[in-house]
């Protein structure tokens, strides 16, 4: 019997490459309405693989690496926000994660590696 797996990681760890992150981004943007509403999110291209925000609030905001913590090179995908939009999700053996990062469902053991957030004037920064 062959079995098909995507985690092939015998050392679930945060093995997730420390990238240098230094973005900026608007969050009144057209680019991104879904950050007009506590709970929406964006995706932008930086991080290790990409990186999610995530609003709390109009003053909070999470950013997570999209890699998954169980396996970063996994070349089967990246972690998105589940189409039920209750919580995030990585397609390749269904690990999920709350909205805060935390993993909720394995068979990722760490949470999402988040990036630091500060707002001023509309404009949020993303930093490692
Ligand atoms: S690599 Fe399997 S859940 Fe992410």
């Amino acid at each position: 019997m062959v079995i098909l797996t995507a985690c092939d990681s015998d050392n679930p760890g945060p093995g997730i490459p420390n990238v240098p992150v230094s973005e900026q981004i608007s969050v009144n943007s057209l680019q991104y309405p879904m950050l007009r509403l506590d709970g929406g999110y964006a995706y932008i291209q930086a991080g290790y693989r990409g990186i999610i925000i995530i609003r709390q609030t109009a003053n909070s905001y999470y950013a997570f690496e999209r890699a998954c913590p169980y396996d970063p090179d996994a070349s089967c995908g990246v972690v998105s926000v589940d189409q039920s939009n209750l919580f995030l999700t990585h397609s390749c053996c269904g690990s999920q994660f709350n909205f805060q990062g935390n993993v909720t469902a394995g068979p990722a053991v760490y949470g999402l590696l988040q990036y630091k957030t500060s707002l001023a004037n509309n404009i949020l920064y993303i930093s490692n």
